[in-house]
């Protein structure tokens, strides 16, 4: 176990004379002028370093993340200012613990060039070293999401990035899926809402969004939420500063981020839980486990934890946040996942893309790699394939060669546990008493939202309803809002016919 930061594993040494990649020297001129017959004659195939040099450039891209394109990160540390050890045994939440760790804030359906000021959720993803294993918290800044099982996920997607036909993006879609999928309700009120574009990603909060499940060292489980308020404060852009602010400045918010920390200004964030306990989920008002709902803070107050403060620029963006690999599945004893549908199949597809986008081995990286913990897995080989185990341990298991062996040192029996039994379905999650698609978003635009707040919001869903060119989707738009709130609806078809020119009716 080593204790120092991953900010610099893999740091290579600056010397004075050019090498190619085998650490050979290479000759006079050969940065500016390739090997050719003659000085005007054809380049010889046999330059291998000319060969390196434009095979290397030609494969620097890995695919961009398929959602989350576009972000930016930095190192920092966690530190655990309260106990809360009666909820969790995991090391990295126990009281006065220090834990290095990574964060990467992102928008959703940009891709990588795009501007960092359009409207959308922001991921918030963070990924701990701790002594036992990495812990990631993948979430959003937002405590809610558009859809309620993971299979409905790539469509969502596909509806809010590009057409087809013309490559362009489209309200049209995004409308039709939102409106079919009612569920999206309270998501889209937040995005349509006062924070639905965060002023930098310093002013914003992250949750983790799901519930997870904690448990403590007497084998008691509990279901927690985790909320990270900024210690900056939350504040928005509206629209038009978020358009004028794209125009000027595509990166404005990784660099607000990099220059702040450049500068030590160092942004903080309070980390927060609402704990449920464990036998309270199956009769709570709301679906603990539907990621549409949010837990009422009125019944499952905000627990101080900790704070973690961001304070190390990365040294290299590809090396050490474009191959940063996140995954909901990255939990530790004491923490688990729950059954929440959108979470276990997030569990899936983080560690399949990162196959996919990264490789195999992207483990193996130092950004991804547990270097706090013991990595004492039997996986081996496949392509950049870094570390491995000594020759004398053996490559299989069940062994008597004395290899690791599993559910022994600090892994526990009790992980993972709730109780399921029933027939395969494909349906929704049974419902609790306030389960509706609806409900949540109007109390977030009644009771949240002031007045300000709620003007804002209108004009931002008609200001979006108004690029839709389907009358019949534009319709469902309007009386998706209805059930939303009936004034919230009735104002939205107002103003959106004003900005039209027509009456509400679209006449
Ligand atoms: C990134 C899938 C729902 C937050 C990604 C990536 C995939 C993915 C494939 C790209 C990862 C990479 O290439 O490294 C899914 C699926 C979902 C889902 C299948 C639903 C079943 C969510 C939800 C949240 C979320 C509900 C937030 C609560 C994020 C974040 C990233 C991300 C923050 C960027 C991670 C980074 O910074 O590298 N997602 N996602 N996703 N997703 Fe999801």
């Amino acid at each position: 176990m080593s204790d120092t930061t991953p900010h610099e594993h893999g740091l290579r040494k600056t010397g004075s004379f050019t090498t190619n990649q085998e650490g050979q020297p290479v000759p006079t001129n050969a940065d500016a002028h390739s090997l050719s017959v003659g000085a005007d004659g054809p380049i010889v195939l046999h330059d291998s370093y000319v060969v390196e040099k434009l095979a290397a450039f030609d494969r620097e891209r890995v695919p961009e993340r398929v959602v989350h394109a576009k972000g930016a990160g930095a190192f920092g540390e966690l530190e655990i200012t309260e106990d809360v050890s009666q909820y969790t045994k995991a090391a990295v939440f126990q009281p006065g613990t220090k834990s290095p760790m990574l964060a990467r804030f992102s928008t959703v359906a940009g891709e990588q060039g795009s501007p960092d000021t359009w409207r959308d959720p922001r991921g918030f993803a963070l990924k701990f070293y701790t002594t036992e294993g990495n812990l990631d918290i993948v979430g959003n800044n937002t405590p809610i999401f558009f859809v309620r099982d993971g299979i409905k996920f790539p469509d969502f997607i596909h509806s809010q990035k590009r057409l087809p036909g013309s490559g362009m993006r489209d309200n049209t879609m995004q409308w039709d899926f939102w409106t079919q999928s009612p569920e999206s309700a309270h998501q889209v009120t937040y995005l349509m809402g006062p924070r639905g574009i965060p002023k930098t990603y310093r002013h914003m909060n992250g949750y983790g969004s799901h519930t997870y499940q904690w448990s403590n060292e007497a084998g008691e489980r509990f279901w927690v939420k985790y909320h990270f308020i900024s210690d900056q404060g939350t504040e928005g852009l509206t629209g038009a500063e978020a358009e004028e602010i794209a125009g000027k400045d595509a990166d404005a918010h990784r660099r607000d981020l990099f220059d702040s920390i450049e500068k030590g200004d160092f942004p903080s964030w309070t980390m927060y839980v609402q704990v449920m306990p464990y036998e309270d989920a199956k009769t709570y008002r709301f679906n603990p486990f539907d990621v549409t709902k949010t837990i009422s803070k009125k019944d499952y107050p905000r627990i101080k934890v900790g704070k973690f403060t961001l304070n190390q620029n990365p040294l290299n963006y590809f090396a050490q946040i474009e191959q940063a690999a996140f995954s909901p599945s990255n939990t530790v004893p004491g923490v688990e996942i729950s059954p929440d549908k959108m979470l276990m199949t997030r569990v899936f597809s983080y560690p399949d893309t990162h196959r996919h986008r990264i490789g195999a081995n992207f483990a193996d990286l130092p950004v991804n790699f547990p270097y706090r913990s013991e990595q004492n897995s039997y996986s081996q080989d496949g392509p950049m394939r870094y570390s491995f185990k000594h020759p004398n341990q053996p490559v299989y298991a069940p062994n008597t060669k004395g290899g690791p062996v599993a559910g022994v040192g600090p892994a526990v029996a009790d992980n993972m546990r709730w109780e399921s039994d029933g027939e395969l379905l494909r349906t929704a999650a049974t419902l609790h008493s306030e389960d509706d698609d609806f409900g949540q978003a109007g109390t977030l635009y009644r009771e949240v939202f002031n007045d300000e707040e709620k003007a804002e919001t209108v004009e931002n869903i008609a200001g979006h309803i108004g690029d839709v060119t389907d009358a019949t989707i534009k319709e469902a738009a309007f009386q998706y809002w209805e059930k939303v709130d009936a004034d919230l609806g009735r104002r939205v078809r107002e103003a959106e016919a004003r900005n039209a020119g027509t009456d509400a009716y679209g006449i």
